[in-house]
């Protein structure tokens, strides 16, 4: 099972991807699991991430999140279909490396990983009491599930 980081900008292959493995998507030596789920983002993170969406995405992706002719929503049912079953690293990997789009990989990470909490807010997965971490290794254990486990 690879999912690497490069074929996640790959929006048709992750929907082929959700299809084929559905939720037994394993990989290898799987830490406790944790998801979007369980907290792994603190609300004044998603506060700071908000204020940097608005900076620096919302011209493109919306106010909202709902997309702007070309920029796709990143939030609702078919941003999360795209990334169901991937991970909150491969996220951060997609907004760090390709975005925004005018200026790719001009964000620290931290600013990153505050704009994807606030991307996590948006989604309606709950805050907790640790920040999502400022890197891609240490938040790929975070799986994203579109829905809530058992719910
Ligand atoms: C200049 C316009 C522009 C800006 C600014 C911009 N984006 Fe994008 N973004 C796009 C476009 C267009 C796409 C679709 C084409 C592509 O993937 O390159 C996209 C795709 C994405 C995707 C993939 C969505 C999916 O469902 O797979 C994510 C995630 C994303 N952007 C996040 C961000 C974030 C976070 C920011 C702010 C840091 C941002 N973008 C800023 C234009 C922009």
């Amino acid at each position: 099972m690879m999912i690497s980081t490069k074929k996640n900008s790959g929006v048709w292959l992750l929907a082929a991807s959700a299809v084929v493995f559905g939720g037994a998507v394993v990989t290898k030596a799987q830490p406790p699991e944790r998801s979007v789920w369980s907290g792994v983002y603190t609300a004044e993170q998603a506060e700071r991430g908000k204020q940097a969406y608005a900076e620096q995405c919302a011209a493109c992706h919306g106010d909202a999140l709902g997309g702007i002719d070309v920029a796709p929503p990143l939030t609702g049912a078919t941003f999360l279909n795209n990334w169901n079953n991937t991970s909150a690293g491969d996220l951060f990997s997609r907004i760090k490396t390709t975005m925004p789009l005018n200026a790719p990989d001009s964000l620290s990470g931290r600013t990153v990983a505050d704009i994807e909490a606030y991307m996590f807010q948006a989604n309606g997965f709950p805050a907790g009491e640790v920040a999502l971490p400022p890197s891609q290794p240490m938040m790929a254990g975070v799986k994203i599930q579109a829905q809530k486990p058992g719910g």
